[in-house]
């Protein structure tokens, strides 16, 4: 029996749509040459919907996800001079993407970092620190903590401007995301660094007490604690010693961006994010207005979130692998795009939609063997 599944495809803005258009393929090459049928449905998302429908997560998108078995989002935004034209409650970020996260409840965000063995000339790093490519999965919380705490500003009684901006989490907050990790640890080298800063944070003091209970239920995993300053240096020093790493929301975007720089671009980052009934899956990065309608961006971020979409809403680990496998070998051909090696001239320069072409010839040949 053919496998059908609704993908709703929120495009976004800036490079999201080009990206977007060769992500997609993987869809119609499945579709092809598996008994599967997956139904794309497009919908507005991003500052484009605003300028389009008013809102930056128009309801009828709304009902669109609500309906999909998973979502798949490009980036969305604009520029600083851009979206000052979009009142700061519909701006993409506020009026897309925490709406987003928090109607699914998205609590568990998958950002892997990684690079193979073979890609390390990405990377700002020497080849000495990073003999045998980089392999880390950041696991952040991605609907608590200051970003969906409460926010107050005005004036007070001397006529100074302030705000409050409240850093929240309840005990089962931090447990499930927790259970993620040591979950993600035991399938992989049970080892699990808990990033906190428990020296100067309440949140924290809390975060490693729960911790601790939640150790007990998984013996087999070496939990490692870590100060989120001294990590972040310690993933530029020495990626190698990280395998699994859970952490709170803000300092899981904070790291998870230092994470695409230790790969030499936040384009070779795609993420999952996982609430109790639905997940969808986006780039970590931005829209990248700059390079905008270039026909430039490597659409890997994208190509790879529907890698992770595969294999986490549909268990297809196989297919996963081959669009993994096919991204590799376009890579490894020497071929790259010009956001990743801004300064090469060379030949093996390829735009978005000839490294889409690539990737496409040798998923199909993957899937046809
Ligand atoms: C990310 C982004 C978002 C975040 C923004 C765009 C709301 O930076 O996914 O990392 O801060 O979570
Ligand atoms: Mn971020």
């Amino acid at each position: 029996m053919t496998n059908a599944y609704k993908i709703a495809i929120l495009a976004g803005d800036a490079i999201g749509p080009e990206i977007m258009a060769q992500a997609v393929r993987v869809f119609s090459l499945l579709n092809q040459h598996r008994d599967l049928a997956f139904e794309l449905l497009p919908a507005p998302f991003g500052a484009s919907a605003y300028f389009s429908h008013g809102h930056a997560f128009p309801d009828e998108t709304k009902a669109l996800c609500d309906s999909a078995d998973a979502i798949l989002k490009g980036p969305v935004g604009l520029s600083y001079e851009e979206s000052k034209k979009i009142p700061v409650e519909e701006q993409a970020e506020r009026g897309a993407i925490l709406p987003l996260r928090a109607r699914y409840e998205t609590f568990a965000n998958f950002r892997p970092i990684y690079l193979s063995k073979d890609m390390i000339q990405f990377s700002p790093l020497k080849a000495s620190v990073i003999p045998d490519g980089i392999d880390i999965l950041l696991i952040r919380e991605l609907v608590g903590g200051l970003y969906f705490g409460k926010k107050d500003r005005g004036v007070n009684s001397e006529g100074r401007r302030y705000v409050h901006e409240t850093l929240e989490y309840t005990e089962d907050q931090i447990r499930q995301v927790l259970r993620v990790g040591f979950q993600q640890a035991q399938k992989r080298k049970h080892r699990l660094h808990n990033i906190h800063k428990s020296n100067v944070l309440m949140s924290s003091v809390l975060w490693n007490e729960v911790l601790e209970e939640v150790q007990v239920e998984f013996p087999d995993v070496e939990v490692i604690h870590l100060l989120v300053d001294a990590a972040a240096t310690a993933l530029c020093l020495n990626p190698g010693q990280f395998d699994v790493m859970v952490m709170e929301n803000m300092f899981g975007d904070i790291l998870s961006d230092q994470g695409g720089g230790i790969l030499g671009s936040l384009g070779l980052m795609p993420s999952a994010c996982m609430g109790p009934e639905k997940a969808y899956y986006e780039p970590s990065h931005g829209s990248a207005p700059d390079i905008a309608g270039k026909n430039i961006a490597n659409p890997y971020s994208m190509i790879g979130s529907v890698a992770m979409m595969l294999e986490m809403s549909f268990g297809l680990e196989q297919e996963a692998a081959h669009v993994w496998s096919a991204m590799k070998a376009v890579f490894e051909a020497g071929y790259t795009t010009a956001d990743l090696n801004p300064n090469t001239e060379d030949s093996s320069l390829v735009s978005t939609t000839e490294f889409g072409d690539l990737v496409m010839d040798r998923l199909e040949a993957l899937l046809t063997n």
